[in-house]
């Protein structure tokens, strides 16, 4: 693999903005270069510096495009793919019509293959060099996934979603069954190349205590791994999550008294929240997963973003599919922004570009490797045209300054946008 460099406009963020103020938060560098080699960015810099520097790099002159990092898509279900945009359910009847009946055809290895390259290529389109994805109780779902994300080189997140009550019976496994399939699972696929294993239990009312403690202690045996799930996300479940778990204290006690609460645990949806349950979040540094399409389209909630950031949470992005209305982090971007001015802030677009790269990787345990433009990080990278459609190009030229350039495409961007994308230096 000999020395690639990448020319257009570097986007580099220096510190969080929801620490740092959002205009100094980032460097751009016009004219910029990124020079990659063995799959890692190896310098950063003036374009024409580093071509005279390295005249035996290829080199992938974008022209005037925008060079970012990849997205980072925190959460998500490939195997609902097929299915996303379908009508007129809340959560738990959107599980039970539509959800359950698709993930049943993943018993067929075939099938879910062909899902799995379809949302590969699907996310890959929209600019997403890595994720997390809940795959069925199917091991098969999980082998499909990350045969599919090795052969592309790509950083993958991935679990086996378990479940033992309240599932159709042919998706439902047991307590024991859940921990020996997720762990042969596990000792098969973490850290085979840039693949993680993530332990999932897909939430509490799928799940019996004996599972939640199985699973509890597979973490305890391996915390290395990230753990997934889903947590408040619908007043109907949150109601449901009482009613089966009398003693608990709240929604996130019934993962906390199973040992499901930890730094490495990816909490998704995280709306409707007691304040003990923030504290003991916060308490543990565990990520919060704000999926906001899929909160408006399953009509969820409004998630606080602003004072979970004030607080000091960690929070991630991503687009749940098939709850999720896009497979875009642009739409994604789009609808966080939305949710925000409901909320009573309004979000900057570096603080939105921040968390759909390095915010998600930070809540992956993988700031160090992906979401930014640093020397020794891998070279997931993607290349934007800020002026993709007419609407979004007439908008953009007005712009003073550039975030203000950037925000119509946050806004009204789509897979258009997205020019051309490298994942570990390769050309996709
Ligand atoms: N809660 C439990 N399972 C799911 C799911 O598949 N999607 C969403 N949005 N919420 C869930
Ligand atoms: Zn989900």
């Amino acid at each position: 693999m000999g020395k690639r460099l990448i020319l257009g406009r570097v986007l580099r963020f220096e510190a969080s903005p929801f620490v740092q103020e959002p205009e100094t938060s980032a460097t751009l560098i016009n004219g910029g270069g990124v020079l990659i080699e063995g799959g890692l960015i190896s310098e950063v810099g003036d374009g024409a510096a580093l071509r005279r520097k390295h005249p035996d790099a290829d080199v992938d002159d974008t022209g005037g495009s925008l060079i970012s990092a990849g997205f980072v898509d925190a959460h998500a279900h490939y195997p609902q793919t097929a299915m996303i945009a379908s009508w007129g359910k809340r959560l738990i009847d959107w599980l039970e019509s539509y959800t359950f009946p698709e993930e049943m055809r993943f018993d067929a290895s075939e099938y879910a293959r062909d899902i799995a390259e379809r949302w590969l290529d699907l996310i890959t389109a929209n600019g997403t060099t890595s994720a997390a994805t809940y795959c069925t109780s199917h091991p098969q779902s999980v082998d499909a996934v990350f045969e599919a994300a090795r052969a592309r080189g790509m950083r993958l997140f991935a679990g086996k979603t378990c479940m033992d009550r309240n599932a159709p019976k042919a998706l439902c496994d047991t307590a024991q069954r859940a921990y020996d399939e997720s762990r042969d699972l596990l000792l098969r696929w973490h850290g085979e190349g840039r693949l993680s294993y993530v332990i999932t239990p897909r939430f509490s009312p799928t799940s019996t205590p004996e599972q939640l403690d199985a699973l509890g202690t597979l973490w305890a045996e391996h915390p290395e791994c990230l753990m997934q799930t889903h947590l408040s996300e619908q007043t109907d479940e949150i109601a449901w999550v009482r009613a089966l778990f009398p003693n608990a204290r709240d929604y996130l006690d019934t993962y906390e008294s199973h040992g499901l609460l930890g730094g490495r645990g990816l909490y998704g949806h995280a709306i409707h929240l007691e304040p003990r349950e923030r504290d003991r979040l916060h308490e543990f540094g565990a990520g919060l997963v704000h999926c906001p399409t899929s909160n408006t389209f399953i009509g969820s909630g409004l998630f606080d973003m602003g004072g979970l950031k004030s607080a000091g949470h960690h929070v991630g992005l991503a687009t749940d599919t098939g709850g999720g209305s896009s497979f875009s982090m642009l739409r994604t971007m789009a609808a966080t922004y939305e949710i925000g001015q409901l909320s009573g802030r309004a979000l900057h677009p570096a603080e939105l570009w921040w968390l759909a790269t390095a915010g998600s990787a930070e809540v992956l345990h993988v700031g160090d490797k992906i979401g930014n433009i640093i020397p020794g990080m891998e070279a997931d990278l993607i290349a934007l045209d800020l002026a993709s459609t007419p609407a979004i190009s007439q908008r953009a030229t007005r712009a003073v300054s550039f975030w203000e350039e950037v925000f119509p495409t946050i806004m009204m961007g789509d897979d258009r946008a997205i020019r051309q994308v490298w994942i570990g230096g390769e050309k996709v």
